[in-house]
């Protein structure tokens, strides 16, 4: 029997930083009410032409999780590429890992779970580990979200949010079951898939042909839409199901967590949690303050920051946990 365990974690994000206030700038909105609403200080964004794509920046976080996780690029055997923004429509950025890394040529699977696609590219890999087919796979998140945003007052409740970055993890077999991945639990709600969606371009609702013949600069559809308030009670209640979900299938208590790691969506959701549970600050790791809501990247950078720091530790007990558009949440438990 195996388990997976996280070998070695790496990030990139954008060296250009946007704060709220460079926001204002070009929309009506303000420092004060973005703090208030959402804890976001800054976010990075991609300058446009200097050459960073999801696929890139994906690249370069992996490349420092191979090297932590002292094995060679020719040790990986499966790529997991989770995002909402790839380089192209298709082929989905799994296949550009394999090619910029000058990886053999091993399957690559593209996962489209958004906010959540960490935790099930997670799932993925575990899965895959477990069953003893694969020994090493690189699992990555990544976003470029920037160049894709309503950056009018049409746009501000979406577009002060999201911020670019990358994250990447190794995980590797681990001999026994008693450490690294100890579960891992998924769920969706298609009930409610256009509440928090990009429409177009797609093959559905809003046709690329069409699209190119309406030829509409007032077209919404090409934005993401959000509907904020009914995204955020449902976050609340599906992040706790799903924390609770995983620690009782390990017969473990909340008392038992060193540290939640949640998806960056609201740093209001992350205290609600937070307090729900009776966690102290050292317990739960938050940095959207610093990028905004990077959606699949957001747990990667997160953990690789809380591990660079010192803040998780062999034998602690990780949560990580995440909600999004689908709607999809998911948790993994982890003895590190
Ligand atoms: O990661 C995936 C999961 N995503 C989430 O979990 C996000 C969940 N939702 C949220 O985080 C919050 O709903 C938001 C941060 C998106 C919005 O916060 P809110 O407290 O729900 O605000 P609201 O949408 O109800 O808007 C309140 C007011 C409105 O004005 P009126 O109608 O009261 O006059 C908005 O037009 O704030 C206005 N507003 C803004 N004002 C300044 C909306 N966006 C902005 C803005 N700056 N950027």
């Amino acid at each position: 029997m195996y388990n997976s365990k996280i070998t070695g974690l790496g990030h990139y994000v954008p060296e250009n930083v946007v704060t709220n206030d460079d926001l204002s700038k070009v929309m009506d909105t303000n420092d004060a009410w973005i703090q208030e609403r959402t804890g976001i200080k800054e976010r990075r964004h991609v300058v446009k032409g200097d050459g960073d794509t999801t696929t890139t920046m994906g690249v370069k976080a992996a490349k420092i999780a191979i090297e932590r996780a002292g094995i060679d690029k020719d040790d990986i055997d499966f790529i997991v590429f989770a995002t909402l923004s790839p380089d192209y429509y298709f082929p989905g950025p799994g296949v550009l890992v394999q090619r910029d890394l000058g990886i053999k040529t091993v399957g690559a699977l593209d996962v489209r779970n958004q906010c959540s696609g960490f935790v099930y590219a997670i799932s993925v890999a575990d899965q895959y580990i477990k069953s003893g087919m694969y020994k090493n796979v690189l699992v990555i998140g990544s976003e470029l979200h920037s160049h894709g945003l309503d950056m009018s007052t049409r746009g501000r409740g979406v577009s002060v949010i999201f911020g670019d970055g990358a994250g990447a993890a190794v995980l590797s077999r681990a001999e026994g079951t008693d450490t690294g991945i100890l579960s891992t639990h998924l769920h969706s709600e298609g009930q409610h898939a256009e509440e928090l969606s990009l429409i177009a371009p797609g093959m559905g609702k809003r046709w690329v042909t069409d699209i190119i013949e309406d030829n509409d600069p007032n077209d919404e559809s090409y934005f993401p839409y959000m509907n904020g308030q009914f995204v955020f009670k449902n976050a609340v209640v599906r992040f706790s199901e799903v924390i609770m979900e995983g620690l009782q299938a390990n017969n473990l208590e909340v008392s038992d967590i060193d540290m939640l790691v949640p998806h960056q969506a609201n740093l209001r959701i992350s205290q609600f949690i937070q307090k729900k549970f009776k966690l102290n600050d050292d317990q739960v790791f938050n940095n959207i303050m610093k990028y905004g809501n990077t959606t699949a990247a957001s747990i990667p950078i997160a953990l690789t920051e809380a591990w660079e720091q010192g803040k998780v530790k062999k034998g602690d007990l990780v949560v990580l946990a995440a909600f999004g558009s689908g709607f999809t949440w998911g948790s993994v438990v982890i003895k590190w």
